[in-house]
């Protein structure tokens, strides 16, 4: 089902994703022209279409502190509100007379995992699941059964192929970068490989902490909320084969392919950190375990690959928010040709890094000896990309727009989702003990030895 969608309808309207993100990414669409159709908001409370604009608007000026009112009175002009339980039958013969009429209407599920099935369920029962896409957000599961079981509900009542699974690291910039970069740029392709490559660092560092979403984080931690999905996509994108073909599934074939080559990760390459000061957090258990600190090795059996660690580090309250692939190329051999270089001299490595967050860049790091120093030393050479003014598109809108016009590559699949969870599992099945780490510090002391045959961790880029 690839038609325009004619309506939006948005279930879960009133919670905190639609306050945070959804106004304001719909708002910005209608801005640029995007946003065409109807939006009908549903929940349980008891609002009207006029309290639904009014949070829309408080939520738009709370994001980008000013509206322009002449968008915002056509985005308002879109926005309709139907109240209704989500587990009462009535509420889809309500949806079903709201978007009579319409041919295509998508389905955006804002709602916790555990109601995705009660409504879809009630749309199916309605007839209203035929030709639309149902979008879905995370978490996909909490492990690879769970994620399957998740499929199977679903799969009971709409296909694969009209569920969107929202992972908004499919609609950053900086994921297109990477790929761009390696397939456009005919010297780095070459020397991306077990040959040239000695490691590979990706680091997810966030300055802040867990804030108001203790409740969320707590039963989730660090690994589930941003490495099973965020992190894999930018693992993917940093080490897949050239997609083959210009079909909208050349990506996937080649991330499913990489995902397959992937060892499942080993618990002893797994470092555990929980900041001082978690478990005070409300919504956060006073035992907690959880970590909000992960450091992992993954190891990829394939020509391409074979002998070359992948490192992947994030976590919260750490001393800068900078999110980064970091591509550490092999040392040379020791020389000195007569240039009276200090004995002993080797050169460090050359490193390729793309920045994703904030704004997207690359910086490649050398080795140079430079007119006025005698001793070598490295240099950076540095690009950065994005207008930091915000202008370009945030993920959220780029992943509603294609939702909207059937874009789905934009999605992530369940294949990719359940071979990320096999490749994670054994780490989900056998943590190994949380250990504590000072805020505004790289995280618990074991995550440096995790690198230590490798030079250490060699980022990140700090603009
Ligand atoms: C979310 C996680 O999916 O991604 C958050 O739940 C995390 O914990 C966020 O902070 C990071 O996304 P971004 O785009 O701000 O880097």
């Amino acid at each position: 089902s690839r038609a325009e969608a004619d309506a939006l309808v948005v279930f879960g309207i009133t919670g905190d994703l639609a306050k945070v993100m959804t106004f304001y990414s719909l708002y910005k669409l209608e801005g640029r022209g995007l946003l065409t159709c109807p939006v009908i908001g549903v929940a349980v409370d008891d609002w009207t279409t006029e309290q639904l604009i009014q949070r829309a608007r408080s939520s738009i000026l709370a994001k980008l502190g000013q509206l322009d009112e002449e968008v915002f009175a056509r985005f308002a002009g879109r926005l309709s509100y139907l109240s209704g339980d989500f587990a009462d039958e009535r509420t889809y013969q309500r949806v079903a007379d709201a978007v009579r009429g319409f041919d295509n209407p998508v389905y955006y599920l804002e709602i916790p995992p555990f109601l995705f099935a009660t409504v879809i369920k009630g749309l199916s029962e309605a007839g209203l699941t035929k030709t639309s896409r149902v979008v879905v957000e995370k978490p996909f599961g909490h492990d690879l059964a769970s994620a399957r079981a998740l499929a199977a509900e679903l799969h009971h009542y709409i296909d694969e192929s009209q569920l969107c699974r929202i992972d908004h690291y499919l609609g950053k910039m900086g994921i297109e970068e990477v790929l761009y970069l390696r397939f456009a740029n005919s010297i780095f392709e070459p020397l991306w490989n077990r040959t040239y490559v000695k490691s590979v660092e990706i680091t997810m560092a966030e300055a802040f902490g867990v804030e108001t979403r203790g409740h969320f984080y707590d039963p989730v931690g660090a690994l589930r909320d941003v490495v099973v999905n965020h992190l894999m996509q930018v693992v993917a994108a940093t080490a897949m084969e050239p997609p083959p073909g210009s079909g909208g599934d050349a990506i996937r074939l080649a991330q499913i392919s990489l995902l397959r080559a992937i060892r499942t990760a080993e618990p002893e390459n797994y470092v555990r950190g929980q900041h001082e000061g978690y478990t005070a957090i409300a919504g956060v258990a006073p035992d907690s375990t959880t970590e909000t600190f992960a450091a992992l090795r993954l190891d990829i059996e394939n020509w391409r690959w074979s002998g070359v660690p992948f490192f992947i580090r994030t976590g919260k309250l750490m001393p800068v928010s900078q999110t980064e692939v970091r591509v550490i190329f092999r040392e040379p051999p020791e020389f000195d040709f007569g240039f009276g270089l200090d004995r002993g001299h080797r050169p460090g490595n050359v490193e390729l890094v793309v920045k994703l967050d904030p704004g997207t860049g690359i910086r490649i790091v050398l080795d140079a000896r430079r007119a006025t120093g005698l001793r070598p030393e490295p240099i950076t050479l540095d690009m950065e990309f994005a207008d930091e003014g915000g202008e370009g598109p945030t993920p959220y809108e780029v992943l509603l727009h294609a939702a909207m016009i059937g874009r789905m590559a934009r999605f992530s699949k369940q294949d990719v989702v359940e071979e990320n969870w096999r490749i994670l599992q054994p780490l989900v099945e056998s943590p190994p003990p949380v250990q504590p780490y000072q805020p505004a510090t790289w995280g618990p002391a074991a995550a440096a030895q995790l690198t230590a045959d490798y030079g250490g961790w060699h980022g990140p880029w700090v603009v």
